[in-house]
């Protein structure tokens, strides 16, 4: 199978991955939860990981929470931020990760930049929309339909002149892209494991800029005879035991981008991204693709793009068709009715895989406007 699907989930992980959640799930006890060495080993488990995820993301280990998921992140991030019925600035191209939760609090939306690979037209959307009182900004790093980079490092910029609280979710970022806490000087950071970071799915990440709120209440290992969570970092979002083998394998995810670098997986994801957008065109599809674009592309090609999807699965090509849980995305690229066809390349992207995607495609009919 051509995997094509990392946006969703990276399914190819690198080998060592595979060997810590085994070794981790013979070799460790429950963390923080005893002074024996199957308990410490465990501890340093999570710790090493901490670490690794600090020295990525450049903040301090304490700052780095353990979640199940990107979307609990944005949760515990949304809830500590976000009032019942606050104005809250968005942009154009959020997942449902992010508006269900603005959603359940009935928080007002506002919804900044709409224009695809815009970065003016981000900009300015953004800017205005903070001039009108905003309580808090949340914004995509990378949109997980079009692979449309933010400009985030001026976004939150703007947001700290004003002294807005912000989020970005970096859900498609993390692992590919510069992401620094600390000269982001975000109030909180969210992203998943599994995908670019390579890890099991079950894991997430938060950074903490900011004192979170918990979500979840219950032990943690540390100051038991407090009927209140810690006041203290991780363990006030960190209620019950953590997915230490999960954990491990997020450990050994990171050792390899530490190793490797994220700017050659970057590049070499665009330059795969790029050679099949131009190939795309050609054989006729609608083609979503522009300047500030990451390795993920969508396409509409004629028909139906779920049916185009089970044809290229036939054939041995893993894509996502249809919405991708973020309609807003959807709505503000003019392609809620259709939905799209979306590729999304990993860290093992190949010019083969965009040869045998290209193929594929062939058998597709080409849009008719
Ligand atoms: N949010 C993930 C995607 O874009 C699951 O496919």
């Amino acid at each position: 199978m051509i995997y094509l699907d990392n946006g969703a989930t990276s399914l190819r992980k690198p080998p060592q991955v595979r060997y810590a959640v085994a070794d981790a799930m013979t070799r460790c006890a429950n963390p923080g939860r005893g002074g024996y060495g199957a308990a410490m080993a465990a501890a340093q488990t999570v710790y090493r990981c901490r670490e690794a995820a600090a020295q990525l993301f450049d903040c301090d280990a304490e700052q780095v929470a353990f979640t199940s998921n990107c979307t609990h992140s944005l949760n515990i991030a949304i809830r500590t931020l976000v009032r019942p019925g606050a104005k809250v600035v968005v942009s154009g191209f959020e997942h449902n990760a992010v508006t269900r939760p603005l959603h359940a609090l009935d928080a007002h939306l506002l919804v900044a930049g709409r224009k695809l690979f815009d970065w003016a037209d981000t900009l300015e959307s953004f800017e205005a929309a903070l001039k009108t009182g905003v309580q808090a900004a949340i914004f995509t790093h990378v949109s997980n339909v079009f692979g449309y980079i933010l400009p985030v490092e001026r976004m939150a910029a703007m947001c700290r002149e004003r002294g807005i609280p912000f989020i970005i979710d970096a859900a498609q970022s993390a692992g590919t892209l510069r992401v620094s806490l600390r000269s982001l000087g975000a109030d909180f950071i969210a992203m998943p494991g599994h995908k670019g970071l390579l890890g099991p799915q079950g894991t997430g990440v938060l950074l903490c800029g900011r004192q979170p709120e918990p979500l979840l209440m219950g032990g943690t290992g540390s100051d038991s005879l407090n009927q209140k969570m810690p006041d203290f970092l991780p363990d006030r979002v960190e209620a019950g035991t953590v997915n230490v083998p999960g954990i491990a394998g997020l450990h050994a995810g990171l050792r390899y981008l530490n190793s490797v670098g994220t700017d050659r997986i970057h590049r070499n994801e665009c330059i795969q991204a790029r050679q099949c957008a131009e190939g795309l065109k050609k054989l006729g599809m609608r083609v979503f693709s522009g300047a500030h674009q990451a390795g993920t592309v969508s396409f509409i090609p004629g028909g139906d793009c779920e049916e185009a999807a089970s044809v290229l699965a036939r054939q041995g090509i893993a894509v996502r068709a249809g919405i991708h849980c973020a309609p807003l995305a959807h709505e503000s690229a003019g392609t809620l009715e259709t939905g799209t066809v979306r590729f999304s390349f990993g860290f093992d992207a190949s010019p083969e895989q965009a040869r045998r995607l290209l193929r594929a495609a062939s058998k597709l009919p080409p849009f008719e406007s």
